[in-house]
């Protein structure tokens, strides 16, 4: 099993006074679920580049277990906030596109594509153009497409913040289930404290200016779910409400630091 690091990253941009990053350390195994939770502007995005392989850091690195990587490559898969689809394809074509690209022929492409649409139950919407889909269907779109590229690892940078709150928690639950059908390694970017707790087996804080990790929570409730403890269970439990209000808390009071320095 592999694990994705990042080691001691830290980066600075030349017109800024603090650095973005500020030795940023963190592992993420396959199989496991890493949330990133942190005020606006902290840096959760970049890190997320940088582990993509789309920016490169000052200094630090970026592993596959012992192997330094410098560039992307089929390893890592990114869903983006703004769920980058082509609106002149269908869902079908959009989540074959990548293929396409690497030369595979309709006849080899066709089963994958139909095999991801089922995982993310849209078979049935495999002709149907972007712009009928709704806002979680268009999320699962982006993620078939990050899913058939078979990497190991899924970067989802805020992937349901434009999301109602039902169709957000079908959102969490799907990736839960997606966790434990696939074992992949996922790491999940979120202003959602709720969503936080529940999608994490390891929740990194961080702060800004400069952004570095404050703490890191080791959580079991995604487990607990796994083990068939239904999400409305798990959210109203005692000890879960109170992790949610102490971390709110403490974000609110970092904010008002931010404020007041
Ligand atoms: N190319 C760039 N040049 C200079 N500064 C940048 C650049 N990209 C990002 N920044 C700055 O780096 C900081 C972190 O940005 P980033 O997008 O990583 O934050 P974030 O935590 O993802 O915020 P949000 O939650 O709002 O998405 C911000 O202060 C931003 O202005
Ligand atoms: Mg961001």
């Amino acid at each position: 099993m592999s694990i994705l690091k990042a080691e001691n990253i830290t980066l600075h941009y030349p017109n800024q006074d603090a650095a973005v990053l500020k030795n940023i350390s963190l592992e993420i195994p396959e199989s496991s679920l890493t949330v990133i939770l942190g005020e606006s502007g902290c840096g959760k995005t970049t890190l997320l580049n940088i582990l993509a392989g789309f920016q490169q850091a000052n200094s630090g690195a970026v592993k596959i277990d012992d192997e330094a990587l410098s560039a992307p490559d089929a390893r890592r898969a990114v869903v983006f906030q703004e769920h980058a689809l082509l609106p002149w394809l269908t869902v079908a074509e959009n989540v074959a596109f990548s293929l396409k690209l690497q030369g595979l022929k309709a006849a080899e492409i066709k089963p994958q594509v139909d095999k991801i649409l089922a995982t993310v139950g849209l078979l049935h919407a495999a002709e149907a153009n972007i712009w009928e889909l709704s806002g979680g269907m268009k999320q699962r779109v982006g993620i078939a497409r990050a899913l058939i590229s078979h990497a190991p690892f899924i970067l989802l940078d805020e992937p349901f913040a434009a999301l109602d709150a039902f169709t957000r928690e079908n959102m969490q639950e799907f990736v839960l289930n997606l966790w434990i059908k696939e074992d992949k390694g996922f790491f999940l970017i979120t202003h959602d404290i709720e969503e936080a707790l529940l999608l994490s087996n390891q929740l990194v804080l961080m702060t800004a200016r400069p952004g570095t990790i404050v703490e890191t929570l080791h959580l079991d409730f995604a487990q607990r779910y796994r083990q068939g403890e239904s999400i409305r269970a798990i959210k109203s439990d005692p000890h879960f409400i109170q992790l949610r209000e102490q971390l709110f808390a403490r974000l609110k009071d970092q904010k008002l630091h931010a404020l007041e320095g």
